[in-house]
């Protein structure tokens, strides 16, 4: 498939873009309730608007895209619902693989996929192998995914190393303690963006987030637009980045 890569890349400036985008996609419930129709097909038209915004990516040369499928909070919700996310889930890899691949984005997961249905666990499997070796964008879906189950799968992993006496403690820094995570030999998100308006992280990304920039808008999730992406991204472009330090005029006045 051709891409079109004119309109959309004109919008935003080429100099400064983001190099890892995250995404909270809240807001199925609401807007299925909006329209009286039960969440199920919220999460179904949820599922066409990540398409959408996986497309924009593409366009874009993103180097990384991530987005919270499903958290390991969201087994409480009813098993009707559940088995529906799980369903679409089948459903959006097994539809998209093709093209994806041929877009020669990698798909990665983030999170124990080991715990999915059978179905799942085989449809990620297929995508994880079919797309290991392309080059383009990162795709990472986080599944099953909480970030501080991430950080204690990681501590485990070097306190072992550490017993076994292949690590010594003072050589654990951040950089190293990075590569027992998901997103190791990843780019943090420069950009979180949330949907539906909430105003908090809900256990993702916790480390990889720290300096990110948040964007949060009220927009709900299956609404989310190109458009909504390109001004997350234009907003962020406009931001200083201060990474903890002061920029600093000619003057060598603090502007902060
Ligand atoms: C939050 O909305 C969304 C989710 C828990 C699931 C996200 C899933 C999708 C976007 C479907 C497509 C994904 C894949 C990978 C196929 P919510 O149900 O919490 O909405 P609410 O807060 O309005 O109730």
């Amino acid at each position: 498939m051709v891409i079109e890569k004119k309109d959309i890349t004109e919008t935003v400036n080429n100099m400064n873009m983001p190099k890892h985008i995250a995404i909270i996609m809240d807001g199925n419930g609401r807007w299925a309730k909006k329209k009286l129709m039960p969440r199920t097909m919220g999460h179904r038209a949820g599922m066409s608007a990540l398409k959408r915004i996986v497309q924009a990516c593409v366009k874009l040369n993103l180097p990384v895209l991530t987005v919270f499928a499903f958290s390991t909070e969201n087994w409480k919700r009813p098993k009707d619902e559940v088995d529906y996310l799980m369903k679409i889930l089948v459903e959006f890899v097994n539809k998209e693989l093709t093209e994806l691949h041929e877009q020669n984005i990698r798909i990665n997961v983030l999170g124990d996929y080991y715990c999915l249905p059978r179905q799942c666990q085989d449809a990620i499997d297929k995508a994880l192998i079919l797309t290991t070796n392309n080059t383009g964008m990162i795709f990472n879906i986080a599944l099953n995914y909480g970030a501080r189950a991430e950080i204690i799968k990681a501590v485990r992993e070097i306190a072992v190393l550490v017993k076994e006496e292949k690590v010594l403690p003072k050589d654990i820094d951040e950089s190293f303690f990075s590569n027992f995570l998901f997103t190791r030999e990843m780019p943090d998100p420069d950009l979180l963006i949330r949907t539906a308006g909430e105003m908090r992280i809900s256990n993702f990304l916790l480390w990889q987030i720290a300096y990110s920039e948040l964007w949060i808008t009220d927009k709900l999730w299956p609404d989310f637009s190109e458009e909504d992406l390109l001004q997350a991204i234009r907003d962020y472009q406009r931001r200083e980045r201060r990474f903890g330090g002061l920029i600093l005029d000619k003057e060598g006045d603090n502007n902060a």
